[in-house]
């Protein structure tokens, strides 16, 4: 059944290509299709106008969905003079498909998701695919997808500085032997493989050579803040010296904050994250969060938006490198950005780059901390 649809779109696609297709050169597509050739215009619609489709996963996963990318994104398109349509899942994988349906039904000629698990990501590339509408994996790599790029950090690496950073502030409090909590991002989602592939290269060899004792170590579905209090809430009762904490991200940092918080514990106990959120950095500031990760999210919206404006107007982008799809085994072109571990004396670089401001951080008592760090 598939195959019949896919070869249909096959089939149309080579008509409406027409003359171009002959020529060889895909990039002369547009330039023909806009000249208003009288053969062009005769078999082929006219060229529609770009337009991006965007799915965002969620709001409650952590901030940066909705405060950086969502911003970073429309700023990218609406600079291009580009029409956009971002909208957010809100972790309902039904919404993710209907969504998506509605963006190709709307125009859309290329879309940007950031999956809710590689299940709902193939599903959607599929069936744009099928009706020759390319999409972009941002942030997350759906695996097994096959999608036309993907744009992202390079997401050991995040793991990897999550992992130096509790090493770092455990050395700082001169732990011994300390027992280490692992709490992982959500199961399904390849950047939470990443992650901990990354920090566990740290923390692994510490624990073979007696240095660190491995304590709990558990994943926390779809990355939901709620739970992880729950199960950090766990961790602690069954094991009550756990002496530092590896949470993959800023929301489920905070959630075991809060724990270690009712056990007069914050402060003595590290806490890693990642996302530079408001939260995260207000953590920091207070000596509550050992380190964040932070990307600039600004960086991967630019990269991810010219990618898809050139692929909506036609244009055969390239990407600078490429990731093997460990589930396809293919080769997906890829841009990954570079991750920076951010501590108390560095939050200020976050602030510089115009990620979070001076006003949103340095609230009430954080103003004095603000000044201490050398936020300006
Ligand atoms: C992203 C993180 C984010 C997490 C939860 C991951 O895929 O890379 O930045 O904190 O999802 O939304």
């Amino acid at each position: 059944m598939r195959k019949g649809i896919l070869s249909l779109t096959a089939a149309t696609a080579a008509l409406t290509l027409g003359l171009t297709a002959c020529g060889g050169q895909s990039g002369d597509t547009t330039t023909t299709q806009n000249s208003g050739s009288a053969s062009a215009s005769a078999s082929a619609p006219a060229a529609k106008a770009a337009k991006v489709g965007v799915i965002l996963p969620d709001s409650k996963s952590s901030a940066r969905w909705e405060t950086a990318d969502r911003k970073y994104l429309e700023e990218a398109f609406k600079a291009a003079g580009v029409e956009s349509d971002i909208q957010n899942a809100q972790n309902d994988k039904n919404a993710f498909q209907t969504i998506a349906d509605q963006m190709i039904t709307n125009g859309a000629n290329v879309l940007m998701i950031v999956n809710l698990d590689s299940g709902t990501g193939k599903a959607v590339i599929e069936k744009a695919k099928a009706q020759g509408v390319p999409v972009i994996d941002y942030d997350r790599l759906t695996l097994g997808g096959g999608a036309a790029f993907y744009v992202s950090f390079d997401n050991t690496k995040v793991g990897q500085l999550q992992g130096e950073g509790l090493v770092k502030c455990l050395t700082d409090k001169k732990a011994s032997k300390p027992i280490i909590a692992e709490l992982n991002g959500s199961p399904t989602d390849n950047n939470a493989t990443l992650f901990k592939e990354g920090y566990d290269s740290v923390l692994k060899p510490k624990y073979d050579a007696g240095e660190y004792v491995k304590g709990p170590d558990q994943s926390v579905p779809d990355w939901d803040n709620t739970q992880a209090g729950t199960i950090f809430e766990n961790m602690l009762s069954e094991q009550s010296k756990i002496a530092g904490v590896l949470a993959a991200n800023d929301g489920l940092g905070n959630a075991a904050i809060t724990v270690l918080k009712k056990n007069k514990l914050n402060g003595k106990v590290p806490v890693t994250g990642q996302d530079a959120t408001v939260q995260g950095l207000q953590n920091i500031l207070a000596g509550d969060q050992c380190m964040t990760v932070y990307k600039a999210i600004k960086q991967e919206a630019d990269a991810a938006a010219k990618l898809a404006i050139a692929v909506a107007k036609g244009e055969k982008p390239t990407a600078s490198g490429k990731v093997a799809d460990p589930e396809s085994k293919q080769d997906v072109p890829a841009e990954l950005l570079t991750p920076q571990a951010i501590y108390f004396d560095n939050v200020k670089d976050v602030v510089a780059d115009g990620y979070v401001t001076k006003e949103e951080l340095c609230t009430g008592d954080f103003a004095k901390k603000c000044t201490e760090a050398g936020i300006q």
